[in-house]
């Protein structure tokens, strides 16, 4: 399964992506808009995001199937990502999918956001070696924040998340408050470049607390008094940038002891995987890859297209998902029944 490519849909968030791929887990097309309407907010708009959804899909679906060189016909199933997320959008993504299917008589797979993020390290050419149960999944992205144990296709464990803020949450605020554009995670990193991470002894919330929660908002406070005095003056370029470093590095302190007690809190993982924009960041990769080295595991986060939001990893967990139903002697899965599930 499935008895040829697969063509996948993301509209869980402000990304809307299309997706092809053979059986075997080879992209044979892949197509994402980052939807530009949002940046006037400072944040995503769930009705916008819905809208532009809808206005954007059809278009871009016929141009995924056009960059494969297939026909609608030659596919051998459909796949959306049903949940967790905006679910104005995932009623417009599993929607387009089902239609398609139905039209197509092809097989529907509902797919779970959060385990597509979990497999991507597994999809074909990733990582050098091929990834296997159990390992230790580190999601950090503007929407989601927390460590899985993944312990197989459909097995995973939540060691802990955060209990107020997403990491990229905290970045993208951060960056409001200092005046810089959104999405605020890549131009806080780069202005953190030019200033000195020890500047403001900004607080380190959970640090050292039994398992492995996270939060953020205290931190997001703190950075809010330090600005306080200039009220509505400009802040000096140089403050900024220390305020940023400092920040940075509190938040990447934070997930390096997290993420040590996660190790704890499973069997002992045969790789650290990172997913999620926020994986970008070249001060978190440092405290992920010492970690890894700590526990002589090879620590991967996969090229940045993918650990943002995209359709391949949400193809690849539909194949993941058919190929063990084959491995288990089961039927191809069709969810054409599976209502979309904001918090699924
Ligand atoms: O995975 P993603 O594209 O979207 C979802 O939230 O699902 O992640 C976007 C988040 C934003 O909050 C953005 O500020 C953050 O990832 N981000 C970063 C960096 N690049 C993106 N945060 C810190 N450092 C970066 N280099
Ligand atoms: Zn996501």
């Amino acid at each position: 399964y499935p008895r040829g490519p697969i063509l996948a849909i993301e509209s869980s968030c402000d990304e809307t992506a299309c997706a092809i791929l053979s059986p075997e887990g080879e992209v044979l097309a892949e197509k994402v808009i980052s939807q530009e309407a949002h940046a006037a907010f400072g944040g995503v708009v769930p009705e916008i995001a819905a809208r532009a959804h809808l206005a954007l899909l059809p278009d871009l679906a016929r141009k995924t199937v056009e960059a494969s060189g297939l026909t609608l016909h030659d596919l051998g199933a459909v796949a959306a990502s049903t949940g967790p997320g905006l679910i104005g959008g995932l009623i417009v993504g599993a929607n387009f999918g089902k239609g398609l299917a139905i039209a197509l008589d092809k097989p529907f797979i509902a797919v779970n956001h959060i385990e597509a993020h979990a497999l991507s390290a597994r999809l074909p050419g990733v990582s050098k070696k091929n990834i296997s149960f159990p390992f230790l999944l580190l999601l950090v992205s503007g929407g989601h924040c927390q460590c899985l144990a993944v312990e197989g296709i459909g097995r995973y464990r939540r060691l802990g998340g955060t209990i107020d803020d997403a990491a990229g949450e905290a970045f993208d605020k951060v960056a409001k408050m200092l005046g810089l554009g959104w999405p605020g995670g890549p131009q806080l990193e780069a202005l953190a470049k030019k200033g000195n991470p020890a500047a403001f002894a900004f607080p380190r919330p959970l640090k050292g607390r039994a398992g492995c929660d996270f939060s953020f908002s205290g931190l997001k406070t703190a950075l809010a008094r330090q600005i306080e005095p200039y009220g509505n003056t400009a802040l000096p370029r140089s403050v900024a940038a220390d305020l940023s470093a400092s920040f940075q590095q509190a938040v990447a302190d934070v997930i390096e002891d997290r993420v040590r007690h996660a190790f704890a809190m499973m069997e002992p993982p045969t790789t650290l995987v990172a997913a999620g924009g926020v994986a970008a960041n070249g001060v978190l990769r440092a405290s992920l890859t010492r970690i890894a080295a700590e526990h002589d595991v090879p620590f991967v986060a996969p090229p940045l297209r993918l650990c943002t939001d995209n359709a391949v990893m949400v193809a690849w967990a539909a194949l993941e998902v058919c190929h063990e139903a084959a491995r288990r002697g089961l039927p191809m899965p069709d969810d054409r029944a599976v209502r979309p599930r904001p918090r699924w």
